[in-house]
């Protein structure tokens, strides 16, 4: 909404095929600090999927100052030749097929949102995806152009000695006035969002990997030379990526040369841009001394995500970008496999689901919900969603579970084989699986199409030796979308007779079954010998959230016997939630849900060994978002009342067995291995419940104090030493400001462990954190410009600190409504998904609804497109 404008809407049903094609681009990029020159060669002819042969050219372009234009050797004439209408640039009367040069002045320098060429750290990158690419040069900036590459870079060799972008090398030299340059050729056409360059000084870790059909490929990983010692677990991480990808979906890398470079300024992830992905420095950069265990699994995650993508994604691309889960579901559907088979499929999947049902399920009952593949946007960026990602995932992986493995390999090699090097959609996905199963999927693909969770309320009955279990699947209303269609829904279940020993369940003895529900309501009917406990929706078998009311017996039955990992988990935080109700609702105190809770915890406590990091996710009390879902209207304070008090309360109550896991699971020396990890995440559990107790005066502080001053004054692990520090800071306990002074100290030049130091600040609970905030803001070392500083500061406060965000005086939405006026104008990406944080609006209770949609509102006037999209929903 510029000046009160809204914004234009792009819909899917509008779609047309491009009128124009690129066959060949070639670039020129002559980089100078404050003139940098990109000429670009572009082959085009029109496109013979367009009946209506348009024959005015419309080329993207955003931030170009346009220098020439040259059609078949003949310049154009700014007026008469062409126009430049808005950001585009438009050449009527052009003929069937032709060659175009243009040549336009860019800005890198100055470029703060980080779309398109910009500055990061004294090197040069790009982002591309989604519309970067007009940033860089006029273009048709649409996924379903597809075009070859080559590029050649111009700088100046002492400040830049190394030149990369897509495909393999080949051409370099020398220029006059200390210059150089570099070619690079991309054999395989691509979308320009595939695009990428970078130029800068930086060090490399150089290794090999030879593919099942015997190539060698070289993969080189770049950084800044102070990084170098960081870049192991990232190598590894690929190494094991492509083995892993060979094996499991028959996919082989196909170019000679693999690139990961890691930028410090990044406004997500990582991007995997053919052949030279370019990462967030947080997603590849590991060391044991400076990157917790979770920053381990997320560089070895994302790595893999982005190889990845090289087949689905870049060999298969999207035709537009309401497809984008199509190559992002599926990636992610694909990483997800990959972690789970490098580490334990259990606790993996588990994670996953915390994640989609903490995350992704409030987006979907919020104000930002939109399908999987959404009908309409504004602004694209804006789509990058957990909903497109992990809901996608989700959607891929019933796909996989419905077919079993073998029909969905050979349905993902069909998609890939009769795709190759084309832009497709969901509905393509969809086809191959159907080709191959047989299986009709046309209700499945409402998944796509219907926002929304969607709830599965099951009954159940006993009657004459049968087991009734009657499932009613009902989607809420979302934005736009009023009445939904009953989905697909497999429910994958068990029952467990008093001993929690899974019956069987038909006459050749299977003790688990699949239930596909297509009705809005249906029952099934089991005969069993007694009435059981249902074991239900195992291993999340569909995205929905579950209700069925389960009593306490049940689920310590399903907690201590059942087999699956996700229904172990969901019995507890049932357990959890239903404490902490009787604590936000139910007037009980913190302390009288110890006598139900403990035994519970010991049993947990008590085989912990078998599994410690599946006991760690077990013994971890749902967070305060989670719990605030849950009640209406919303009352931060008295949620964060209940949990924290919650916490300190069953660290008193079983002081002496966290203290035994917190002794007994200290390490010596730092192990790398997933075991290891896995018991310094219950170590970290344990210490997180005693320091909970110790600072609130339930225990005396003063062992941990000292126990935890130990780790810090000689950590193992960046995992030890983060947690320590927390554990202090957190509760507030003795000692805490010098710790975290001396942490600031010890780590003042490795930003991204200035990150955690800012974010742990960020975290602590309590209204007056605003204040703290506020001085972050003002630290030095905070920098506006740089996204994984603000995430550390805003982000945590917003998304994280609830007790703090939601100060009753309001101090907390002013500050965010400050911070995302100031952003918004240096990177309205990052502003707009920051605004997010502001969704629970309509949930909060009056007074602090009121005060937040106050602060936003004011926000409104002037607010960049990204911004003003998210503010509009949130707002109404
Ligand atoms: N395709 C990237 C991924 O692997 C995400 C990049 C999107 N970037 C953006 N600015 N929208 O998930
Ligand atoms: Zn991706």
């Amino acid at each position: 909404m510029r000046d009160g404008q809204p914004n234009p809407v792009t819909r899917l049903a509008d779609y047309q095929p491009p009128a124009f094609l690129v066959p060949d681009t070639r670039l020129d990029v002559d980089l100078r600090d404050g003139e940098t020159r990109v000429t670009a060669h572009l082959k085009l002819e029109r496109n013979p999927a367009r009946a209506d042969r348009p024959d005015e050219l419309v080329l993207d372009g955003d931030h170009l100052d346009l220098r020439s234009v040259v059609l078949d050797g003949r310049e154009l004439a700014p007026g008469d030749d062409y126009r430049l209408e808005g950001p585009r640039l438009i050449i009527p009367g052009v003929p069937e097929a032709f060659s175009l040069t243009t040549e336009v002045r860019i800005e890198p320098e100055k470029n703060t949102a980080l779309e398109g060429l910009y500055r990061s750290n004294g090197m040069y990158c790009t982002q591309c995806e989604a519309e970067g690419f007009r940033r860089i040069t006029f273009f048709p900036d649409r996924p379903d152009v597809l075009s070859r590459f080559t590029t050649t870079i111009h700088a100046d060799k002492g400040a830049y000695p190394l030149l990369l972008s897509n495909g393999n090398p080949v051409d370099a030299g020398d220029e006059a006035d200390g210059r150089h340059f570099a070619t690079w050729e991309d054999p395989f056409p691509k979308p320009c969002y595939l695009f990428a360059l970078v130029a800068g000084d930086l060090a490399c870790l150089a290794d090999t990997f030879t593919t099942a059909s015997g190539r060698d490929v070289a993969l080189r990983l770049y950084a800044e030379h102070r990084d170098l010692d960081k870049l192991d677990h990232a190598m590894d991480s690929l190494k094991r990526s492509m083995a892993w990808d060979e094996k499991v979906f028959g996919r082989e890398y196909d170019l000679d040369i693999f690139q990961i470079v890691a930028v410090s300024h990044f406004n997500m992830g990582a991007m995997e841009n053919k052949g030279l992905n370019i990462f967030n420095t947080s997603c590849v950069l590991a060391h044991p001394a400076t990157t917790t265990d979770a920053g381990f699994e997320r560089v070895e995650s994302v790595v893999a995500h982005e190889y990845f993508h090289n087949w689905s994604g870049n060999r298969v691309t999207c035709r537009d970008w309401f497809q984008l889960s199509l190559k992002e579901g599926f990636t992610v559907f694909r990483d997800q496999e990959f972690s789970s088979d490098m580490n334990s499929r259990a606790v993996v999947r588990v994670e996953n689901v915390d994640f989609l049902v903490n995350h992704q399920f409030p987006e979907d009952q919020g104000p930002m919900a939109h399908p999987v593949r959404p009908a309409e946007y504004q602004k694209i960026d804006n789509f990058y969603t957990l909903t497109v990602y992990e809901k996608g995932a989700e959607i891929v992986r019933m796909q996989s579970q419905l077919l079993g493995a073998e029909d969905f390999r050979r349905a993902t090699d069909l998609y890939f084989e009769r795709f190759d090097g084309q832009a497709v959609t969901c509905d393509d996905f969809v086809a191959c699986m159907e080709q191959v199963s047989g299986l009709d999927l046309a209700q499945f693909k409402r998944w796509y199409a219907q926002a929304g969770t969607p709830v599965l309320t099951v009954e159940d009955e006993y009657v004459d030796g049968e087991y009734r279990l009657t499932f009613e699947q009902h989607t809420p209303p979302t934005p736009g979308q009023p009445d939904k269609a009953p989905l697909m829904v497999p429910v994958k279940l068990a029952l467990l007779d008093g001993e929690g020993r899974a019956l069987p369940l038909d006459d050749q003895g299977r003790k688990e079954t699949v239930v596909i529900l297509r009705e809005a309501r249906e029952t099934r009917a089991f005969p069993v010998p007694a009435r059981p406990t249902p074991s239900l929706l195992r291993g999340f078998s569909a995205p929905v959230s579950l209700r069925y009311d389960f009593d306490e017996r049940q689920l310590n039955t399903l907690l201590a016997h059942d087999s699956d990992g996700f229904c172990r988990w969901d019995a507890a935080q049932r357990l959890y939630f239903a404490a902490l109700a009787r604590v936000v609702d139910g007037g009980e105190t913190p302390a009288d849900q110890v006598a139900r809770l403990t035994p519970v915890i010991e049993q947990v406590i008590a085989r912990a060994d078998e599994d410690p990091a599946q006991a760690a996710l077990l013994l971890t009390l749902p967070t305060e978002n989670a719990v605030g879902d849950r009640h209406t209207p919303l009352h931060p304070q008295r949620v964060h009342a209940a949990v924290s008090g919650l916490r300190a309360t069953l660290g008193e109550a079983l002081a002496d067995a966290w203290w035994r896991l917190a002794e007994g699971l200290r390490e010596s020396d730092y192990q790398g291995d997933g075991a290891a990890m896995g018991r310094r995440r219950l170590r970290q559990v344990a210490l997180g419940y005693l320091a909970a107790a110790a600072g609130a005066g339930q225990v005396d502080p003063e062992p941990l104090v000292a126990h935890l001053s130990d780790t810090l004054a000689a950590p193992t692990c960046m995992t030890e030493e983060l947690g320590a520090l927390r554990a202090l800071v957190h509760n507030r306990l003795p000692g805490h400001d010098a710790a975290l002074k001396a942490f600031g100290e010890r780590w003042k030049d490795e930003p991204l462990v200035m990150d955690q130091w800012f974010g742990v600040q960020a975290t602590v609970p309590g209204a007056d954190t605003v204040d703290r905030a506020e001085a972050l803001l003002a630290h030095p070392a905070f920098e506006w410009t740089l996204p994984n500083r603000v995430r550390a500061v805003i982000a945590t406060l917003v998304n994280a600190n609830p007790s703090a965000f939601h100060a009753p005086d309001g101090s907390g939405y002013r500050l965010f409504a400050r911070a995302l006026k100031k952003l918004d104008g240096i990177n309205p990406q990052i502003a707009a998904r920051l605004a997010n944080g502001g969704a629970r609006l309509k949930r909060l209770e009056p007074g602090l609804a009121q005060q937040l949609g106050d602060a936003l509102r004011d926000l409104r006037p002037g607010a960049s497109a990204n911004l003003a999209e998210v503010l509009d929903r949130i707002l109404d």
